[in-house]
């Protein structure tokens, strides 16, 4: 087991993503703080995870506000006793044409996708700092946070800017033996991603801008991000892992 007597917090793990990494974590031993803000899935996530035998905690907490994130970190402390492994997962996007995006839906995307971000990992790096054993810290960027698609500015920025939180962190966490990431996934099938994949039309014409021709499963991000927290990565800290069936890489 790759992350045996690890505690880890992935935040966004009631759908999607974020609970492909939340159960991959958990069959690799570690303790599990699952936060979103669906109910009814969380209770999913944590059945699947203790009838497996797995140890698991959820919260149904909303990642922009830092006194319920204050009050999540300090229950698995509680819990637990430690914190090893952070997954800044949770997101929201909704496309919009620049010209029309709105001052609330602009400050929506920050505060969820990077105000978040930064939060959940100071207090988690805290948390690691006085530990004195290190840590991983994930940060769940995009592919648009290394390149633009039209009508997300916002949600662009949003992963640009969580790309170089990650780095800023790298760089002043290393002496802690704190690593730092990014991951940034192509096209993954969720209910983000919904929209899309209900239209025909659509999706066989984004899928002609992936070279492998097919979109990612949550699974395939589970798989980089449980190498990203275990120590098979030990070297790796400041960068931003793609995987994205090739996608980056198409110039036409
Ligand atoms: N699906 C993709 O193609 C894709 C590609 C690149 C990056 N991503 C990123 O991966 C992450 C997960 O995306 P997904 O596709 O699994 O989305 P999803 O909509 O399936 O799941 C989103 C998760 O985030 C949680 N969440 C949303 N707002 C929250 C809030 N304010 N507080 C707490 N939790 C909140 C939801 O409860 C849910 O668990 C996001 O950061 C997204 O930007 C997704």
């Amino acid at each position: 087991m790759r992350l045996l007597n690890k505690v880890a917090l992935v935040t966004g793990s009631s759908l999607g993503i974020g609970r492909a990494i939340a159960l991959r974590f958990a069959r690799e031993g570690a303790k599990v703080a699952v936060i979103g803000l669906e109910k009814d899935m969380l209770d999913e996530v944590r059945d699947l995870i203790s009838g497996e035998g797995g140890e698991v905690m959820t919260f149904e907490s909303d990642v922009q506000y830092k006194i319920q994130m204050e009050s999540v970190l300090d229950s698995v402390i509680g819990r637990w006793g430690c914190l090893d492994v952070v997954v800044n997962n949770a997101g929201i996007c909704k496309p919009t044409p620049f010209l029309d995006i709105t001052e609330e839906e602009w400050d929506r995307h920050m505060n969820i996708n990077l105000k978040a971000t930064f939060l959940v990992s100071q207090l988690a790096a805290r948390q690691m700092v006085r530990q004195g054993r290190g840590g991983s810290i994930i940060q769940m960027s995009s592919v648009n946070g290394l390149a633009a698609e039209a009508d997300q500015a916002h949600y662009n920025t949003t992963k640009g800017g969580i790309n170089l939180l990650m780095m800023s962190m790298a760089l002043e966490l290393a002496k802690d033996k704190i690593r730092v990431n990014s991951l940034c996934p192509g096209f993954i099938e969720t209910r983000l991603t919904k929209p899309l994949l209900d239209n025909p039309q659509a999706i066989g014409e984004y899928l002609k801008t992936i070279p492998m021709q097919e979109v990612g499963q949550p699974e395939d991000i589970a798989n980089a991000a449980l190498y990203l927290a275990s120590d098979e990565s030990r070297y790796m800290t400041g960068h931003c892992m793609v995987v994205d069936g090739g996608q980056l890489s198409r110039l036409s």
